[in-house]
């Protein structure tokens, strides 16, 4: 199947289209694998997620999750740590059983937390990889290079990566200058991917990626070669990249 793309009204209309699409997953598979991202695009549908939890008993219990990336230097208790990010947008309001959720650890011995990443992903099938793009058009944080990695490894981060991650840290030199992410192809071996763009710096990264293109030089367009991915844009982002369903 042809990668979809799908145009939201609005942020909250896009938030709710990729819950219907997570909670038809977790309704028919209580047991999968979701991976996770971070970020500000997947925040309203974790929202979302929250509430059909609540009001209309979305159950997680059996859910276990993985997740994309992590920072090098942030421990998990670190309110910009993507575990931190993790438990207050979504774990802390679903009914998941936290053992059952992997975040990369950020501090420590590298290698070591790499092993342990990598061990994780290679006995996990991801029934489905939840994206962001940035604005270099990186996936997780694998950043435009010579060469993409298969597996987890540490990144060093763009400058357009740490410009554009500083709105969250109180200056640019608080942002890590390094990561540990999945590979592309730990993201290419999910199941199904969805990706969500909110438009933040993103034009650029997500007018290649509907192009009918690869660009080796921008990771986010390799998605196109998945049989079963799904892009949820908003109508002002498709607008200003002029891209008509
Ligand atoms: C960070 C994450 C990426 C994410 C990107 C997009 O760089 N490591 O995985 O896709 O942010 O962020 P946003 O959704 O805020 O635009």
């Amino acid at each position: 199947m042809k990668m979809k793309v799908i145009i939201a009204k609005d942020y909250e209309d896009g938030a709710r289209k990729a819950a219907d699409i997570i909670e038809k997953i977790v309704r028919e598979n209580p047991e999968c694998t979701l991976g996770l991202a971070t970020g500000s695009s997947p925040v309203g549908m974790y929202r979302e997620l929250a509430r059909r939890c609540r009001e209309e008993g979305l159950d997680f219990s059996r859910i276990h999750s993985v997740n994309l990336d992590e920072y090098v230097g942030l421990d998990g208790t670190h309110d910009q740590s993507y575990r931190y990010f993790m438990n207050t947008n979504l774990f802390d309001h679903i009914n998941i059983d936290k053992a059952n959720t992997y975040v990369a650890k950020g501090t420590g011995d590298v290698a070591a937390n790499l092993k342990e990443f990598n061990d994780v992903l290679d006995k996990t099938e991801i029934e489905i990889q939840v994206l962001g793009v940035g604005p270099d058009g990186h996936l997780g944080f694998n950043e435009p290079g010579e060469t993409l990695y298969d597996g987890a490894h540490e990144e060093t981060l763009d400058d357009s990566t740490i410009e554009a991650n500083k709105r969250f840290f109180a200056s640019k030199e608080d942002v890590p200058t390094h990561a540990v992410t999945m590979g592309m192809g730990n993201i290419m071996r999910a199941k199904r991917l969805i990706m969500i763009i909110n438009g933040n710096k993103q034009e650029a990264a997500t007018k290649l990626l509907i192009e009918d293109k690869i660009d080796p030089k921008c990771p986010c367009t390799f998605m196109r070669l998945h049989r079963d991915a799904t892009v949820i844009i908003e109508q002002k982002l498709a607008d200003e990249i002029g891209y008509k369903a």
